[in-house]
């Protein structure tokens, strides 16, 4: 199989890259992705000169680049995007680049050249926040940010393109993703380093906010699951089924690292912060899915693998990149 993986150089898309490689001898796999702040070749070194893959620098906006690009595959799994919430509430507008006509871009490709299928990677905060129970396929979007509005308007587009045209398209709808080569401005990856450095743990509001955590093993095999076994124009949430408050994690990291807590900030909430996000996954379980890593021990193992690796998130905290003057444009005005 000839897979087309857009944003395949930021966190989840290079999990998946490196993951299907090592999986499956018959995958052969394009990786286009723009390298924006967040695409990171490191993340991608240990298959660079893997025979059975390439990558192309360019735009999922870019039409032209894209048909060229996707020429000859079987399917496409797109995980490019803007995904930062706290970046989308302070710079929106390439969200809505990326995340929407981007979408686009590639849908207008499957149907131009008949590409078999096509898996738009989203999220749930498309749901928007839910108090009690859990949100499933079907419920209806109200997303909060404009990072989930931009992706939300991306699953919109998908859906339209399966009905208006037939385009086979499944989408993924997945929870707060942990593990290896995350970009640290996210809540794990920035706790752990700034731990690892003796700076401030900045928690937003009163810290009771609840993510549903999992594993970025888990979540490439869920969406590996809906490539393989999914049905066109449906839903799959993918969800780890593990509800922590921000400072439940950041007990956890504490522990591990062994400090107390007077390395936490408390700091002025996120404005629009949804509160709790919750989803139903028994659909992907129905095709043949489930979460395979516990959530304590994945955890742990992946705050062991941020100390472990200091020169790939150092290059990123301190070299000439976009970190610094995101941390001092968000940061500085809150706490
Ligand atoms: P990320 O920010 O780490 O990486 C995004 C990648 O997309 C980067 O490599 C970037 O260079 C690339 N990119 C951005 N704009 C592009 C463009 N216009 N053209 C081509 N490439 C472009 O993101 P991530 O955390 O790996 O998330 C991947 C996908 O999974 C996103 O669609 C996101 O909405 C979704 N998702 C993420 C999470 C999470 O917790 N991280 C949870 C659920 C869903
Ligand atoms: P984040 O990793 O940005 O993911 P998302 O907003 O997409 O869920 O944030 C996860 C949670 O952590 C969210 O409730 C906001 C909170 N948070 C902090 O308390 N402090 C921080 O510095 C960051 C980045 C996030």
């Amino acid at each position: 199989m000839r897979l087309f993986v857009s944003g395949g150089a930021g966190f989840i898309g290079s999990n998946f890259v490196r993951r299907m490689l090592a999986k499956h001898d018959d995958v052969e796999i394009v990786c286009f992705d723009k390298l924006t702040y967040a695409g990171n070749l490191d993340n991608l070194k240990p298959v660079e000169d893997h025979p059975r893959y390439r990558f192309v620098r360019g735009d999922i906006c870019d039409a032209a680049a894209v048909h060229e690009a996707v020429r000859g595959v079987d399917a496409i799994v797109n995980f490019a995007a803007e995904t930062h919430v706290d970046r989308s509430i302070a710079e929106p507008e390439t969200f809505l680049y990326t995340d929407i006509i981007g979408t686009h871009t590639l849908l207008e490709a499957v149907r131009e050249q008949g590409i078999g299928r096509m898996v738009q990677v989203s999220t749930d905060e498309v749901y928007g926040s839910i108090d009690t129970g859990s949100f499933c396929e079907t419920d209806r979007l109200s997303p909060s940010s404009p990072y989930s509005a931009s992706k939300a308007g991306g699953d919109l587009q998908a859906l339209a393109y399966h009905t208006t045209y037939g385009a086979p398209v499944m989408i993924t709808r997945g929870s707060n993703t942990y593990g290896p080569y995350q970009y640290p401005e996210k809540l794990i990856p920035l706790f752990v380093t700034n731990a690892l450095e003796g700076k401030q743990l900045p928690l937003y509001g009163d810290g009771m906010n609840v993510r549903d955590w999992l594993h970025v093993d888990d979540h490439c095999d869920g969406i590996e699951a809906v490539l393989m076994n999914g049905e066109p124009g449906e839903v799959y949430n993918v969800g780890g089924g593990n509800e922590r408050t921000n400072r439940e994690i950041t007990s956890i990291i504490l522990d591990e690292l062994d400090l107390s807590e007077s390395v936490i900030t408390w700091v002025e909430d996120r404005p629009g912060h949804d509160r709790r996000y919750s989803i139903s996954c028994a659909k992907l379980r129905g095709i043949g899915w489930d979460t395979i890593v516990d959530f304590e021990q994945g955890l742990r193992a992946t705050i062991r693998w941020y100390r472990d690796n200091e020169p790939w998130w150092h290059k990123i905290k301190h070299g000439e990149g976009e970190f610094a003057r995101w941390q001092k444009r968000w940061y500085d005005d809150r706490s």
